[in-house]
């Protein structure tokens, strides 16, 4: 017989009102003892709370952002009848074990996420985040290598049962930034200069936010390792619109709103059933694609916190009503800044769409490991020639973003191509 028990915050030396950084597990999955359960920020570091019991995370009662103290409640837990008597939470940031992968990673999937090295010369290496996660280092080692773009899974621990230090980490860039240099600074970028602003007129310093300080590193790191090639593509989406305004009073009963961008995602579903390519990612190796057997389709929203990009799972499989029922559920947790880590991972192909604010094209950075992306941008209405006139029809920018490692520009143009026919052929879609 299980039962729930509460899991709550333990001594944490004193500090009160502790910010909550990251929540490290989700509803309904299973733990186990010492399974990290959220990072604690102090002024003076960061410390993981594990889990004293195993189970499963009934319901998760803080967030990020949250404020917490001693005896704050975490989550609810049910546990198997046995365990009915939780030992307390007690050390915090347990300094020899595996941690497991930080931080919600607000671009999706954190599996080969790169990061920019601090150094001046911004040299970009990959992260493999697998061996990130398995290697032995406490938090603020993390958070310190995380910071430098450090790769723990290529750094030897020093320090006692070879856990890795601060100072393992410092070599470790040093060392870098040396071979770098001695190979002619052929992997590094050139530099920006620094320009003393304040020299030229009045100046003012915003921070920027953590999730623009975090997507920003991803989206230097997909610009300078992928070869990005976009190709554009124009869909008459005449009828799909007329179509949508028709099916709105059905939609509202069901309590949905038909957007473009739900019908987007249902033909995104088709096309990447057709080309599976663009459905993959390369392996740590470079040498082989993997190809996955889902479709789960992220997209990019505009928060007031910066750019994150929540995952509709098996959005193959879900109707027209479903997928507008998704997007507004899911972009409405993001603009509360409520996404939880499991909504925002494991995205196989990403959509972008600016068409509610404007445009007319743009050049989306694909969102890596995966290797396509599609932009979208405002439709209006354009003359097409046919039958001998011209014709007011209702046209939708594509620009498809692609990894030119993995797709060929024949494969991209047939893919935009198919999905413009999707778009034109409205019944494929309901
Ligand atoms: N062409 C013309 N009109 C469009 C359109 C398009 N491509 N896409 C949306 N619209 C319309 C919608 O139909 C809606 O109009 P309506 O109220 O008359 O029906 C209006 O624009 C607003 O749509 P929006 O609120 O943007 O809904 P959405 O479902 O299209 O998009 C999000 C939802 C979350 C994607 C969107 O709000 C957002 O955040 N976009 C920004 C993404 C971004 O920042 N990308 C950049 C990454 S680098």
């Amino acid at each position: 017989m299980s039962q729930i028990i509460e899991i709550h915050v333990p001594d944490i030396g004193g500090f009160t009102d502790v910010g909550v950084i990251d929540v490290l597990v989700a509803d309904g999955q299973a733990i186990s003892k010492e399974t990290p359960l959220i990072t604690l920020e102090t002024e003076k570091a960061t410390m993981d709370v594990p889990s004293p019991e195993a189970g499963r995370v009934a319901e998760i009662k803080v967030r990020r952002g949250d404020k917490v103290s001693q005896g704050s409640l975490i989550l609810r837990l049910e546990v198997d009848g046995a365990a009915a008597t939780p030992a307390p939470a007690t050390a915090a940031a347990p300094p020899a074990a595996a941690a497991p992968a930080p931080a919600a990673a607000p671009l999706s999937d954190a599996r080969t996420a790169a990061t920019r090295d601090a150094s001046p010369g911004a040299v970009v290496h990959a992260i493999d985040e697998a061996g990130f996660s398995k290697a032995h280092a406490s938090p603020s080692v993390r958070k310190f290598a995380r910071e430098l773009g450090a790769d723990l899974a290529s750094i030897r621990g020093t320090g006692p049962k070879g856990r890795i230090t601060a100072d393992d980490v410092k070599a470790h860039v040093k060392r870098l930034l040396t071979t770098t240099s001695a190979a002619g600074g052929s992997a590094g970028l050139p530099k920006v200069a620094t320009v003393d602003f304040a020299a030229f007129g009045p100046v003012e310093v915003a921070p920027l936010s953590r999730i623009q300080k975090i997507s920003g590193a991803r989206l230097q790191a997909s610009w300078v390792n992928l070869p990005h090639v976009t190709q554009h593509e124009l869909a008459d989406i005449t009828v799909l619109d007329a179509e949508r305004r028709r099916m709105q009073d059905k939609a509202a009963e069901a309590g949905v709103k038909l957007t473009v961008l739900a019908y987007l995602v249902r033909a995104c579903g088709l096309a990447l059933k057709e080309f599976p390519r663009f459905n993959a990612s390369l392996d740590p190796s470079g040498e082989n694609l993997v190809l996955k057997r889902y479709i789960h389709i992220g997209f990019a929203a505009d928060t007031p916190n910066g750019l994150v990009v929540p995952v509709i799972r098996d959005a193959d499989r879900l109707g027209l009503f479903e997928v507008a029922r998704a997007l507004a559920t899911l972009s409405a947790s993001a603009r509360a800044g409520k996404l939880t880590a499991a909504q925002m991972q494991g995205g196989s192909f990403t959509i972008s769409s600016l068409g509610g604010i404007g445009g007319t094209s743009f050049t989306p950075i694909i969102n890596a490991p995966e290797v396509a992306i599609l932009g979208v941008s405002r439709a209006s209405h354009q003359p097409v020639y046919e039958y001998g006139s011209f014709w007011p029809r209702l046209m939708l920018p594509l620009s498809l973003s692609y990894d030119h490692r993995v797709i060929d520009g024949a494969d991209a143009a047939r893919f935009v191509v198919f999905l413009a026919k999707m778009l034109a052929d409205v019944k494929a879609l309901q």
